[in-house]
């Protein structure tokens, strides 16, 4: 029988990501998955560092693992992604358990390793980043009516924001040629994905590498509009597409040309995920974000013009070190200005091998935790009036699938991400199209429509399907 194993991810989209390319090597060598670790032969953590919670997660999950070690079936524990790459051998030291450390960029050695695993080698730790010759493993369309995906055109990160790890654990940027990334997201769309996330860490300052030997960019002066070009071009090539997602983009490569595209592009959703961290110039400063508070309320402020009706969601940190009382309301007043309908909110938690350690960690926590409610119930209130202010309203959704078929409950994301559950008419599925609802009550993050069997999406599907005969334009 063939050998099993799961794969537990943990942390962001990369992430998400890279265990799809573990799965899929894991099937090149014959492995099967399974959905319960007590009979798997093989079990994968993907690690996020980013934060401390999230490597404190590893640390107990490692602990309620230790029982399958302790069968008398061989079973392996491979520890892959940022934790991996950031603590190499130390990992191995840590937590015995563990057979593999692999890093993000090492998931193409982990069938070699298991083999030399099981001709009786010891544990192995291979962190290794591919900066000579980056490679990109392609991801397939799953089949089974997959509707959303993602395709990587950067990796790694050479911002050097003092709080964050990344760059230690991703490596310098390394970008993926256009050819590659159109190619990638047109054969997910033929395969019937019908949303892509480019995703990369600053994914909009990527541009073509074969034109970086042609005339070497300055990362001082961004352009990023060779990201918007990206976009374009894939709108043109990839007309099956029904919307084209990024992130996460960083504020001082949003770019002119970029909100162009954002104005010309119907197949760009109005919404964007915006990492502000700070609203008060001196934390934004410390933090090395290098753009000023004032430089995103004007962007973001251009953004919407050009894309009316397009919102914003963000991240912030709060409790970075020395980040007063006054810098605090200065966030608070941004969330207010920008008005975004959605944030994730962190509390500053100390990385390794970060510039912030040197600046120490000098907000209680007890503050840490008090900004981080008011913010909170800031960011809260503004979700609340903004779905609210939906009901009533024709929304175009996406189905991504069914919540229980058998009572025909969907869900989907409107064009502006926000999350729509839905009751499709008697015998009709729609995964996968777009379809005319109409919003008729808001959740407290999400909402609940109706969808108008008589209407058709108002982009037509050029796609043939299957499963859906009855809602296509084309039907
Ligand atoms: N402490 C708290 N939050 C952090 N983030 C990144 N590093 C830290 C840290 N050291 C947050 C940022 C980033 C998101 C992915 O995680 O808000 O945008």
């Amino acid at each position: 029988m063939a050998r099993r194993y799961i794969v537990q991810t943990f942390g962001c989209q990369m992430n998400v990501h890279d265990s799809r390319r573990i799965e899929e090597v894991l099937h090149g060598e014959g492995y099967a998955p399974t959905e319960d670790a007590a009979l798997a032969d093989l079990i994968v953590v993907n690690t996020c560092s980013v934060r401390e919670k999230a490597e404190h997660k590893l640390m107990s999950l490692l602990g309620t693992l230790r029982p399958y070690k302790e069968t008398e079936r061989e079973v392996r524990i491979a520890v892959a992604g940022c934790v991996a790459q950031q603590e190499g051998e130390r990992l191995l030291k840590k937590a015995p358990l563990i057979d593999l450390v692999l890093g993000p960029d090492n998931i193409p050695e982990l069938p070699r390793l298991l083999r030399e695993l099981d001709g009786g080698a010891p544990p192995a730790v291979r962190t290794e980043f591919d900066l000579a010759d980056p490679q990109f493993l392609v991801a397939r369309p799953r089949g089974g009516g997959e509707v959303t995906s993602f395709v990587t055109v950067m990796k790694g990160c050479d911002e050097r924001c003092t709080f964050c790890i990344v760059p230690t654990t991703r490596g310098s940027e390394r970008y993926r040629p256009a050819d590659a990334i159109v190619g990638e997201v047109a054969e997910m769309a033929a395969g019937g994905v019908r949303e892509v996330t480019l995703l990369g860490q600053t994914v909009n300052s990527w541009f073509d590498p074969s034109e970086l030997e042609a005339k070497p960019r300055s990362k001082a002066a961004p352009s990023g509009s060779q990201f918007a070009d990206l976009l374009r071009r894939i709108a043109r090539e990839v007309p099956e597409l029904a919307r084209l997602r990024y992130t996460s983009p960083h504020p001082r490569h949003l770019t002119d040309a970029l909100i162009a595209a954002h104005a010309e592009l119907p197949l760009l959703p109005r919404h964007v995920h915006l990492p502000v961290q700070s609203g008060s110039d001196r934390v934004l400063k410390r933090m090395s974000r290098r753009y000023t508070r004032r430089l995103y309320a004007e962007r973001t402020a251009k953004l919407k013009e050009a894309a009316p009706g397009l919102t914003l969601s963000t991240d912030i940190i709060v409790g970075f070190p020395g980040e007063t009382e006054e810098d605090f309301e200065e966030t608070l007043s941004l969330v207010r200005e920008v008005g975004f309908v959605s944030a994730f909110c962190f509390k500053y938690s100390p990385r390794p091998s970060t510039p912030a350690l040197k600046l120490g960690d000098d907000v209680p926590e007890a503050v840490k935790d008090e900004r981080l409610q008011r913010l909170f119930e800031v960011v809260e209130g503004q979700q609340r009036v903004h779905l609210k202010s939906l009901v009533g309203t024709r929304q175009e959704v996406l189905v991504e699938g069914p919540n229980d078929a058998s009572v025909n409950r969907y869900s989907g994301r409107s064009g502006r991400h926000e999350i729509v559950h839905l009751e499709a008419p008697e015998g009709i599925d729609p995964t996968g199209q777009l379809v005319e609802v109409t919003i008729e009550k808001a959740f407290r993050h999400s909402l609940l429509g109706r969808m108008d069997g008589a209407t058709l999406p108002e982009r037509p599907v050029r796609r043939p399907r299957k499963k859906l005969p009855l809602l296509g334009a084309d039907a």
